[in-house]
This record gives C-alpha cells, structure tokens and sequence, in this order.
C-alpha cells in the first residue's frame, strides 16, 4: 500500500516490518519549480543511497536502510520522520551565501547545523532551536542528539568521499523515530541531498549541474557512481 508519495520517491508498506522506498525516474529544483522525467535517474539514486547507507552501517551510523531489493527499490524500516531537513555545512554554497553574502566555497570553521522546516507550502523556512521548540518539532535534548549525530555523518561521509577524490561541501539528512522513540537516519544520502566537487578541478559531482543547467545529471550521477563502486 502506498504510504507515501513526495517529489522523488514513493514509499509503500509490506507484509513485513519494513517500508518500501521506489526511486522515481524523476528531478525537480526549486522547491518544485523545476520538473523533469530522467529514465535511468531512479536507479541511480537508489544504487547510491543504498551504498552510502551500508558504508555509514560499516563505519557506525545506523540508519533505516535494511537491504536494496530491486535496481530501484529498497527495504527500510518504518519511522516517523520528524519535519526538519538538517544540513550540515563545511563549505559555503547555496542558500547560506545569498541569506549571509558568504563567498562561495568560503570554508566554514567548525562545520556549520542548520535546521530547515519541511513544510513545501512555506518553502521550508530556516528555523532557530527556539523555532522548533515553539512548533513542538523536536525537545531540546533531540535538538542537541540531531545536531551531534549530523556532525558524526559528517566525518564519515567527509572520509568517504575524500577516498573517492571529492570534498563534501554540504549535505541535507533527515531523521526519524522508530517505535520505540530512538531517532534513526533517514530519508536518503545521493547527489540529490549533497554538494560534492572534485577535489582537484572543483568539477560539480551533484544536482548543481541540474539545478544550474551546466551538465548532463545522468552522465554526472553515473560518473558518481563509478567512483563509488570501486569503494564499496
Ligand atoms: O539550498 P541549500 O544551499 O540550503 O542546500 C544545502 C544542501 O542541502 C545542499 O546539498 C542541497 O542539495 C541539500 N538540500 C536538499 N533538499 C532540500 C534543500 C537542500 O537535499 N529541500
């Protein structure tokens, strides 16, 4: 039964203790202002989300993956997934240069939480603890376990893609609760969620290239995966 339905991913319930996630053959930018059908994209993000979800596994961080079941399709398990997109910054890009006049790529010293409503119809506003708070979001001890457990993702996604000769400007991740009330990784970590550049030629290995019309985001993606096959 569909659960779930949002911009780049179904999400259904099974007979087991588990959702099933489908990537869709989908791309959108700007909250929905850009749209467009890629064949291909869907299995992408599913074989990299998977790959990122048992790395993180290996090096510490659980996370609602379960297994990849299909080219497009992965087991995980059912959480509530608490409304804030987390990002965390370790260089300046996007958002944060227009919101604050930073340089792009300006290094940010400790890396840089922020937390965003997910709320499409606001246009998912930035929010202060006390905003969260207020909304009843998360408590202040989930705030600060949220803020502690990004910056840990931080290292081992920072780790893992310097091996594959990327730095990691920025990432967006999401968290759930399980039955039990343990907050869990969510959601998915692609190109789709992240800034990654070449380390060398500064060469965009993210939605960038779509978002910004400089490249094709299938051959980017692919090429992306091709680095991370040889890793995993
Ligand atoms: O747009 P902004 O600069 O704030 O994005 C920061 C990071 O979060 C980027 O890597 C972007 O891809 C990701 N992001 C996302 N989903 C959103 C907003 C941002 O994956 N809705």
């Amino acid at each position: 039964m569909l659960v779930y339905e949002g911009k780049a991913k179904r999400v259904y319930r099974t007979e087991e203790e588990a959702y099933r996630i489908e990537y869709k053959d989908e791309v959108t930018a700007g909250n929905g202002e850009k749209h467009d059908y890629m064949t291909g994209k869907g299995r992408l993000n599913n074989l990299i989300s998977s790959g990122i979800f048992a790395y993180m596994k290996k090096h510490g961080i659980d996370s609602h993956y379960i297994e990849r079941i299909s080219e497009t399709e992965q087991l995980v398990k059912p959480l509530d997934i608490i409304p804030l997109e987390v990002v965390v910054r370790n260089y300046a890009a996007g958002s944060i240069v227009k919101r604050l006049g930073l340089k792009t790529h300006q290094p940010m010293t400790p890396p840089l939480v922020e937390f965003f409503y997910k709320e499409d119809a606001l246009g998912d506003p930035l929010l202060t603890d006390d905003h969260i708070a207020m909304l009843n979001l998360a408590s202040v001890a989930e705030v600060a376990h949220l803020k502690a457990q990004a910056l840990k993702i931080n290292e081992v996604l920072t780790a893992m893609m310097k091996e594959m000769g990327l730095s990691l400007i920025d990432f967006k991740i999401e968290f759930g609760k399980d039955r039990d009330g343990v907050i869990m990784l969510a959601d998915e970590i692609s190109p789709d969620t992240c800034r990654i550049v070449d380390m060398e030629s500064k060469e965009n290995f993210d939605k960038d290239v779509y978002r910004n019309s400089t490249g094709s985001l299938i051959d980017t993606y692919r090429a992306f995966y091709k680095k991370m096959e040889a890793l995993i």
